[in-house]
């Protein structure tokens, strides 16, 4: 039986399709559409604009130029709203928030009368969302992102957010920015609308997201406020059309194949720790396995080519000029499967066989003669992580990558919070700083593992030291950081045996990162952890009961694809 199309899809359970096909149309002319709308193919818009997400501040206008393309392809758009996540506003961490909006697009694309939809997302964990919904959901999808912040100047230095905000109140901890200064540069950092200016994390989810295959050739880098993000987002509508008549589904458009490629990308952008989670997360919706051992293969097989902060220099301005994923993905060419298609029906070796119009070699270097020769993520394991952890060597200090040193343990956030800064605090800029309990069950896995370098030894010039924790760090963030522990402290991981004093031993080379603590020991250790308390109500008691550890992505058990 053929699936109706536009509005008598899913018609509401009265009892009498007629009848709810009767009301339907009534109530939808209530909203001034004509008659001859009311029989057409319908695309959602997912839109996500917020008094509380500064990135998404032009999704408005781009609802508009992707409803003028569905439109002018002789379709009805109909954009709706759904959760929305302002990175900086959200409490503990908008990483909680996540599997809520990924369950609100799913369910809202899955109730809706819709033929295809287009996903509008920007800001971390918007556009990791839309895709785990989409790909659960299964209905013709297009990712459409809002695109990047452009930069601002401080006194003749360009400022993008947010490597820069991390680099200028390091600079003000240390004392070499003043309080007038830090005050100034708080303006000057976040100049338009439009998401992160450097290889974020909602940069690196924009290229992932081309990647796959789920966005159109050539559109993750161009900047929020260029005419030609308006354009995309015609195009968008368009092909969100075009999409309902081939019937492309995100179950054939990301496929292992294609995760892969995502991942070389990721690699090869020095992109987001966070990517990691959020990719696995993605593909675990349709059952897609990566294994820490595969993505180290990746790694060490893909070149870091892409020079933007916070590995490099540049911004994804100067990205997108210098001829953005398409100019990438030509120099990676020998590493990926041609064979995937994307949302347009094309294979990437279609798309590839197009000639380039122009790149800059200063911001996309040659595959032959690459920023790094590997990538710039790998995985770690050892008897601190048996499950894994994630380490950016990247954006890492070299001379860490083979270090030992004696722990300096924080309990959780409060502990970093009441000592890091005690002139009295017992560290030497060769010990390992770790964070406890801040992983997915304790704290819902915050931004906080990249924890700041006590304010003795950054006055002292100290500007890296291994560090190591159970969460996150912004994909803007720089350092010798051991993230994601896995199993985290609170459900009695390794982690939380560590005490002052023990060593650690990190080895890049070999991808361990080891506690150098007798095993019965440490068993004796755990015995005694006491988990922490659960919450009884709402979301957050289920984000608890169901929250996987990172390297299931961090997505909830019942929502995981399963494995093929
Ligand atoms: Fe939205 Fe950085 S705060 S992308």
């Amino acid at each position: 039986m053929t699936r109706p199309q536009g509005l008598d899809n899913g018609l509401t359970d009265y009892g009498d399709a007629d009848f709810a096909r009767f009301l339907r149309r009534s109530f939808a002319r209530s909203m001034g559409l004509s008659t001859a709308l009311l029989g057409k193919p319908v695309v959602g818009i997912a839109m996500t604009p917020s008094g509380f997400n500064n990135c998404h501040r032009y999704v408005p206008d781009l609802v508009d130029a992707v409803s003028r393309g569905v439109l002018a392809a002789g379709a009805l758009p109909r954009a709706f709203p759904t959760v929305s996540l302002g990175e900086v506003f959200l409490n503990p961490t908008s990483m909680v928030y996540r599997n809520l909006m990924a369950m609100d697009t799913e369910e809202m694309i899955g109730a809706q009368p819709m033929d295809a939809v287009v996903l509008i997302g920007g800001c971390d964990k918007t556009v990791p969302a839309q895709l785990m919904g989409a790909a659960s959901a299964d209905l013709p999808a297009i990712q459409l992102v809002t695109g990047p912040m452009s930069t601002g100047r401080h006194r003749g230095e360009r400022l993008g957010a947010c490597t820069d905000c991390r680099s200028f109140w390091a600079k003000y901890r240390a004392g070499s920015v003043d309080g007038k200064e830090i005050d100034t540069v708080e303006g000057r950092l976040s100049v338009t609308a439009g998401t992160c200016a450097v290889m974020g994390t909602a940069s690196t989810m924009a290229c992932i997201a081309e990647a796959l295959g789920m966005s159109l050739p050539g559109t993750a880098a161009i900047p929020a406020v260029h005419a030609d993000r308006l354009v995309a987002a015609e195009e968008s509508g368009r092909a969100a059309v075009a999409l309902i008549e081939r019937s492309i589904r995100p179950s054939e458009v990301i496929t292992e194949k294609s995760v892969e490629n995502a991942f070389r990308v990721l690699m090869s952008v020095g992109g987001s720790t966070n990517a990691v989670i959020h990719l696995a997360a993605v593909a675990g919706r349709l059952g897609i396995r990566v294994s820490n051992a595969r993505l180290n293969a990746i790694s060490d097989e893909t070149p870091v080519l892409v020079d933007l902060k916070p590995v490099g220099d540049g911004y994804m301005e100067d990205f997108h000029a210098a001829g953005g994923m398409g100019a990438l993905l030509r120099e990676l060419k020998p590493l990926l499967h041609l064979d995937t298609v994307d949302v347009t029906g094309r294979t990437l070796a279609e798309r590839l066989a197009e000639p380039l119009d122009w790149v800059d070699r200063r911001m996309i270097r040659p595959y032959g003669d690459p920023i790094s020769p590997v990538g710039g993520l790998v995985a770690l394991a050892g008897t601190l992580a048996p499950d894994g952890a994630i380490f950016k060597r990247a954006a890492a200090t070299p001379a860490l990558f083979e270090s030992e040193g004696r722990a300096v343990v924080f309990t959780g956030l409060a502990d970093l919070a009441a000592r890091i800064d005690d002139p009295d605090l017992d560290v030497t800029p060769g010990d390992v700083l770790v964070l406890q309990n801040i992983g997915p069950h304790a704290a819902g896995m915050p931004e906080a593992g990249y924890l700041p370098i006590p304010r003795k030894l950054a006055q002292a010039g100290i500007k890296d030291m291994v560090r190591v924790s159970d969460g996150r760090m912004s994909g803007t963030a720089f350092g010798s950081v051991v993230l994601h522990v896995a199993p985290e402290s609170a459900i009695g991981g390794p982690l939380a045996a560590v005490r002052n004093g023990d060593r650690i031993r990190l080895s890049v080379s070999k991808k361990r990162i080891d506690l150098l603590v007798e095993e019965a020991e440490i068993r004796r250790r755990l015995a005694g952890s006491v988990p922490p308390p659960k919450p009884k109500r709402g979301y957050k008691a289920l984000y608890r009961r169901a929250v996987l550890q990172a390297p299931e992505g961090c997505d909830f058990d019942f929502l995981r694809g399963e494995e093929a």
